[in-house]
């Protein structure tokens, strides 16, 4: 390191150690474990399932657990109530996102909805991703969601050991088709495995403290040989390439006049050619596209893993997906309202292993003060999902998979529902919410209709999660058989007839 660039870190790590100290004096912060001079106590925000650890803390500090050291402050939001104070309540203050300095600033990730600061770009982004997800925009992609249902069954059936490829293309097919009207085969040849790649990267890169950069931003000045600065520019040319190549896929096509329906042609037919708005577009789309595939992949993954284990409950949602649609026909999504078990079952794998167990971190825009407890601008606010998931609440224990608890007659004996925390919270809520719950229910429903999943021959399962921002499942083996053989020629009948 050369002799200037020494001085400016030690002159950045005095100035934050002065501050640090000062703040220290003038002001009560939440509590939280105890911390070390200097670093205080945020190397206790482990970048990898700290969900779990965050938890634990809820008995010892409460609802609210403060992190803080390095010029960084860390605030871990422990209960339904006090998410409701600050993110709903004081939603002008909290619904900022983090730096995340790698990811963020040097991956340039920071463009894209998701990571966008709190104003009018963001804003801007949000409109258009409303106009194609709302409650009433989603029911034109039934027919696209009921299709893609039958083409994952099929793949199943092709080869049931790879189960896990086959529940990722359908989840990214979904949003290439609706996103950028991408028919199956392009999607599959041309950007899947890159979208794969790339979000792996992102997943594990988009939580505090991923990076000792993200702790002392200053690094960031640091000389581009350094194998972060490195990983930095290779995570930017992958996003680039994720969120530039559909994209002007779609004006290719639009010029030579043969692009299909999509949320992307509907959004540039109506723009002007502002470099501005195509931006936004660009970045919009390439948000949904990134957002939109890991969270319902992994979350039918978790499905099939609890199906696996819980041989009871798939039993009894099987009896009712037949009662309801026969044995002449496959689910469809106008079945829902008739299917409260399966729906039960559904918001029950929501519940035991929550894709996302801390939510997206926020950040404050403003100092703050809350039950007498000062939380600085620029404080990292974590809504911690695991802790409400696993709150003892209702008839049955949180530990088990019970679907039940979601059938119960009266609310008072029942947790809350995911639908109302899975999703994020106040203005920055999923907007993919609707779409995804959907997705969800057609490709869980129709598996479950179409086959029985077992143990393998070992008897052993394997279950362990993925500890990043998306929690899936680590890869596992199971026996995945048909239930009958009509069903299956539906699925190839339904699959090959499929345009998508
Ligand atoms: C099981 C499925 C899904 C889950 C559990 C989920 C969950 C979440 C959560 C927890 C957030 C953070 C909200 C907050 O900060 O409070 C979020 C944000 C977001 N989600 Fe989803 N999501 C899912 C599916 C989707 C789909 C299908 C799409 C798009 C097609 C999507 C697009 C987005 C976008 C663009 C954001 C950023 C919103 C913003 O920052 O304003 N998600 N999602």
């Amino acid at each position: 390191m050369s002799t200037t660039l020494l001085l400016a870190s030690i002159l950045a790590t005095v100035a934050l150690l002065v501050r640090y100290v000062r703040s220290r004096r003038a002001s009560k912060y939440p509590p939280g474990p105890p911390g070390k001079p200097f670093v205080g106590n945020i190397l206790d925000v482990s970048p990898q399932g700290a969900w779990v650890k965050f938890t634990s803390y809820k008995d010892i500090y409460g609802d609210i657990v403060y992190f803080h050291g390095l010029g960084n402050s860390v605030l871990v939001l422990n209960s339904l109530e006090v998410i409701a104070d600050l993110l709903e309540k004081k939603a002008s203050s909290y619904s900022d996102r983090p730096t995340f300095t790698v990811v963020g600033e040097l991956m340039n990730l920071f463009q894209g909805m998701p990571l966008l600061p709190y104003g009018p770009e963001w804003r801007t982004q949000r409109k258009l991703a409303h106009s194609a997800l709302s409650p009433s925009s989603v029911k034109k992609y039934h027919i696209i969601q009921e299709d893609l249902a039958a083409m994952l069954c099929r793949e199943i059936l092709d080869d049931p050991k790879d189960f896990f490829s086959a529940v990722r293309l359908a989840a990214e097919r979904l949003v290439l088709i609706i996103t950028y009207g991408l028919s199956a085969d392009t999607a599959d040849s041309q950007y899947i495995s890159h979208a794969d790649e790339t979000m792996h990267m992102i997943t594990k890169y988009t939580v505090p403290g991923a990076f000792l950069c993200d702790l002392l931003p200053w690094m960031k000045y640091l000389p581009s040989w350094l194998p972060f600065q490195r990983e930095a520019a290779r995570g930017r040319e992958m996003i680039e390439r994720l969120v530039a190549t559909p994209f002007e896929h779609v004006q290719r096509d639009m010029a030579a006049g043969i692009a299909r329906p999509s949320l992307t042609l509907d959004l540039l037919s109506s723009a002007n050619s502002d470099p501005n708005t195509l931006h936004h577009i660009k970045w919009m789309s390439g948000a949904l596209y990134g957002a939109g595939g890991e969270t319902t992949y992994s979350t039918v993954l978790t499905c099939i893993l609890a199906m696996v284990m819980y041989p009871d409950q798939l039993r009894k949602a099987q009896e009712e997906l037949d009662r309801v649609t026969g044995t002449d026909r496959l689910p469809t999504i106008s079945d829902r309202g008739n299917l409260p078990y399966v729906t039960a079952l559904i918001k029950e794998v929501m519940r035991w292993r929550p894709v996302l167990p801390l939510g997206l971190a926020r950040a404050t825009a403003a100092d703050d003060t809350y039950r007498g407890y000062t939380i600085p601008k620029g404080t990292i606010v974590i809504p911690n999902v695991w802790a409400i998931a696993f709150e003892p609440r209702g008839l049955y224990s949180p530990e088990i998979f019970e679907p039940e608890r979601w059938l119960v007659s009266s609310k008072e004996d029942m947790p809350v529902d995911p639908a109302d925390w899975t999703f994020g919270f106040a203005r920055r809520i999923c907007p993919g919410k609707h779409l995804a719950e959907n997705s969800l229910f057609i490709f869980i429903s129709t598996l479950l209709a179409m086959f029985d999943f077992a143990p393998p021959d070992t008897g052993h399962v394997k279950v362990e999660f993925e500890q990043g921002m998306v929690s899936y499942p680590k890869p596992f083996e199971c026996k995945i058989t048909p239930r009958s053989e009509s069903k299956a020629m539906q699925i190839r009948e339904r699959a090959s007839q499929s345009t998508v």
